[in-house]
């Protein structure tokens, strides 16, 4: 028997449930995993609180999880490229939170050995998020990046890559998290009352991507963006819609080309707490407090 963490109705991170259960054979397609390590993101407790229950059909029991590092320990009929025995990283669409995980082989990735086991978890979803905001905004050695929620798993990995792209970035964040920002090289600023002005003192802004969402980061957004400005969101909502900012859109090799940048030393995703997966439940309550003071990680 197997391990997961399951919830059988939407709620607070008490819903959640560890839970034996027999790990299937995977289909056509498919690998099974015996996973070392589970990147914890914010969509994680969104789902388990029903933010999603409009698209999200599958009937209960539901399994959180968008991200883990594993080893394949079963490969199915008509998978290419992928042994037992390999090191990869998946970016599942749900279902992480288990000991084994039998996922889609178009989901995974191998582990390059320059990629440890936890920063492999903490890449998909978040930072994949950054490379994909990057990506959309076009960014270039000619931009002023204004990143808000810098700080973040999201943030932080955008920093990172528009900076590898030779832009300016100027980042938001609560004051204990402005040293980490200089120390990837960007400019940090307080979010809050002041945050337009702080921001005009900076000079003109290009670009923003938005790892936050809500009113104050767009307003801002409006107040400091040149004419002909991109911005796009992480966290679409009605205040984003409102400002024709867009939803980020994800290309289909996000994940590969988002591992290529962390195997060559230009991204690494600032480790926070690593609880047992078996404590999934305090696990998500810490991320839904939104200042994690980095990657949430559960060890199986
Ligand atoms: N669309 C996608 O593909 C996608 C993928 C992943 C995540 N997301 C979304 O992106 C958002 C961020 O995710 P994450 O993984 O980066 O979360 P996270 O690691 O929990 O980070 C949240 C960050 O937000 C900062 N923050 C909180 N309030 C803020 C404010 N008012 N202004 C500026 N910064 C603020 C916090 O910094 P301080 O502690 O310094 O305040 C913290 O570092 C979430 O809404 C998530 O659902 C979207």
């Amino acid at each position: 028997m197997s391990k997961r963490i399951a919830y059988y109705a939407y709620g607070s991170p008490d819903v959640l449930r560890a839970e034996d259960e027999r790990p299937g054979a995977p289909g056509p397609g498919q690998v099974r995993l015996r996973q070392e390590m589970i990147g914890v993101n914010p969509v994680d407790w969104k789902m388990v609180a029903g933010y999603f229950r409009q698209t999200d059909r599958a009937p209960f029991p539901h399994v959180p999880g968008w991200a883990s590092a594993g080893i394949i320990e079963q490969v199915g009929p008509r998978v290419a490229g992928l042994s037992v025995g390999d090191a990869v990283i998946a970016g599942a669409h749900g279902g992480a939170y288990r000991e084994q995980l039998v996922i889609d082989a178009r989901l995974v990735v191998p582990r390059p050995e320059a990629v440890s086991i936890e920063q492999a978890a903490a890449l998909p979803s978040s930072a994949v998020a950054g490379y994909s905001l990057v990506q959309n905004l076009r960014i270039t050695d000619e931009d002023t990046l204004l990143v808000h929620g810098a700080a973040g798993s999201v943030g932080a990995a955008t920093v990172q890559i528009a900076l590898d792209q030779g832009a300016r970035v100027i980042g938001t964040a609560s004051a204990r998290n402005h040293n980490y920002l200089r120390s990837l090289g960007a400019i940090p600023v307080l979010y809050g009352d002041a945050l337009a002005s702080a921001l005009r003192r900076l000079g003109p802004i290009t670009a923003s991507a938005d790892a936050v969402g809500g009113r104050e980061s767009v307003d801002a957004t409006r107040a400091v963006l040149v004419e002909g400005g991109r911005a796009v969101t992480a966290w679409g909502d009605e205040h984003s819609r409102a400002a024709d900012i867009p939803w980020v859109r994800h290309p289909d090799d996000e994940l590969e080309q988002t591992v290529a940048i962390a195997a060559r030393g230009a991204l690494t995703v600032r480790i926070g707490e690593t609880f047992p997966l078996e404590s999934a439940a305090d696990a998500l309550e810490l991320s839904h407090t939104g200042h994690p003071a980095g990657k949430i990680l559960l060890a199986p």
